[in-house]
């Protein structure tokens, strides 16, 4: 039923376009007897940032990014309001929540766009814990501070830590003169005009400026950023996190970047990967680790005596520095904004070499249908898309409910790609689970999901200019 719909979606490379679907005021839904209600709103709107001294004029929720935190216990029911003041359409979608399908915020397949001056009242039930964040699903807007982050506690935790940092990195484009929508509008005239009129002839080699040498991950990114943020601090006048020697302390960070992937580490200390995406995985001690765009990661460390460094480096560029906050359990001097702590250059962890935790795995059970999806595309022309096609071009992937469900995932392309899928958790061959996987160039994952949740649902790159190019496909239930 999506299928004409998506096509009208995005008719071409960067436009969000019009839906031809449409689905009206959401019918309101009452919690479940027994169902704690957490309401709140959650006001899109144009604001004017000071970030450590630089005043960027651009959009937020609420009067600063990251927005405000949404936190609820796994099981309640939330009431979320968007109110949107934006001058432009917008939605929000709640990033790796297995939640309902009308309630995931994709305009043109799960709801109307949100119009300005407008509301919209999210209502879904959160089932499992985790760290997560939500944003818009309408455009690159998402590159404009249009994130905040989501957390949901277990109710049967039993605790273990003394405080707890919620650790949000971005890349920051405003203040540059220049608004993200630009920023793709001429990554997409740069790239220049394709020679054949789908994604089948694609040529790995004519990638200009593409290299394998760059690192694990190929080269990353595609847009030049003036600095790096945690928490919205740049690392000039950072976010500073404090707490007494010897305390145990439980990090969620999360990756809002639009185009950055990041490596992280805290000067002086290793850091213990408790959680990806959420769910539980057997405790890693590294010295560092990379977090791709979309990823979250859950690690604890006993903190020193000390000021510490929190640094989160951009993998493969060059300009713009490194995103910090400081981290401090005892007085004496800060270190400066460029530090590199030799964590960095140790033990860095990738995600997709964790093993799950016992709890946290699929059970075992041979895949009812297997269905390919390559990643495609190059920077030269810019153009994105997934089998054969950018998004609404492209034939949707079907799956039968009750089906477990194995996606073989191609990144067919020389760069790196975070792997994103909404309202479902998939499995790594490893048994990792996790809803966003970062994909070197030319690596291929067999993934598996067990389609328990039914509707229709989008995959795609978490790099945002690469999806809104079209590096998307919806996943739907026949
Ligand atoms: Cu944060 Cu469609 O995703
Ligand atoms: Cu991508």
């Amino acid at each position: 039923a999506a299928t004409a719909a998506l096509a009208a979606c995005t008719s071409s490379p960067g436009s969000t376009g019009t839906p031809s679907r449409t689905f009206g005021t959401p019918t309101p839904i009452p919690p479940s007897p027994g169902q704690k209600l957490i309401e709140k709103t959650l006001t899109a709107k144009p604001v004017t940032l000071d970030l450590g001294g630089r005043q960027v004029s651009t959009w937020a929720y609420g009067d600063v990014a990251p927005g405000p935190l949404v936190r609820a216990t796994a099981g309640d029911f939330l009431r979320l309001t968007l109110d949107n003041q934006l001058p432009a359409d917008t939605t929000i979608h709640w990033h790796g929540i297995r939640l309902r399908n009308a309630a995931d915020g994709v305009p043109g397949l799960t709801q109307d766009p949100v119009k300005p001056g407008a509301q919209y009242v999210y209502e879904f039930t959160v089932p499992d814990p985790g760290t997560y964040f939500f944003h818009p699903h309408v455009g690159v807007q998402l590159d404009r501070g249009l994130y905040a982050p989501m957390v949901i506690d277990d109710p049967n935790e039993q605790g273990g830590y003394d405080a707890e940092w919620i650790v949000v990195l971005d890349d920051w484009i405003d203040g540059t003169g220049t608004t993200p929508d630009a920023v793709l509008k001429k990554l997409i005239a740069d790239g220049g005009t394709a020679s054949s009129g789908d994604m089948g002839g694609m040529d790995h080699g004519s990638m200009g400026g593409m290299s394998m040498g760059a690192g694990p991950w190929g080269d990353a990114g595609d847009v030049t950023y003036p600095f790096f943020l945690v928490n919205g601090r740049p690392p000039t006048d950072p976010e500073v996190l404090t707490a007494k020697p010897g305390q145990k302390v439980r990090l969620r960070i999360i990756n809002a970047a639009s185009d950055t992937i990041f490596t992280v580490a805290l000067g002086g200390h290793r850091m213990t990967i408790t959680h990806t995406d959420g769910h539980a995985v057997q405790p890693s001690e590294v010295d560092a680790f990379y977090i791709g765009m979309g990823e979250r990661y859950d690690a604890v460390v006993t903190l020193k005596d000390g000021a510490f460094p929190l640094v989160a480096r951009p993998f493969g560029k060059t300009s713009g520095g490194q995103a910090m906050a400081l981290v401090r359990t005892a007085g004496g001097a800060a270190p400066g904004a460029d530090v590199t702590p030799p964590e960095l250059s140790g033990q860095v962890l990738i995600g997709s070499q964790l093993q799950p935790a016992e709890s946290a795995k699929l059970p075992a059970k041979a895949p009812d249908a297997t269905v390919d999806l390559n990643l495609q595309g190059s920077m030269k022309p810019y153009r994105w898309g997934i089998n054969g096609a950018p998004f609404g071009k492209n034939e949707p992937l079907t799956v039968t409910a009750g089906q477990r469900l194995r996606i073989n995932a191609v990144n067919m392309t020389m760069m790196t790609h975070p792997l994103h899928l909404h309202g479902h958790t998939f499995a790594l061959p490893s048994g990792l689970r996790t809803d966003t996987v970062l994909m070197a160039p030319m690596q291929s994952f067999a993934i598996d999901l067990d389609a328990d949740n039914a509707g229709d649902w989008m995959i795609h790159c978490h790099n945002i200019y690469h999806a809104e190019a079209g590096m998307m496909i919806a996943l739907e239930y026949a």
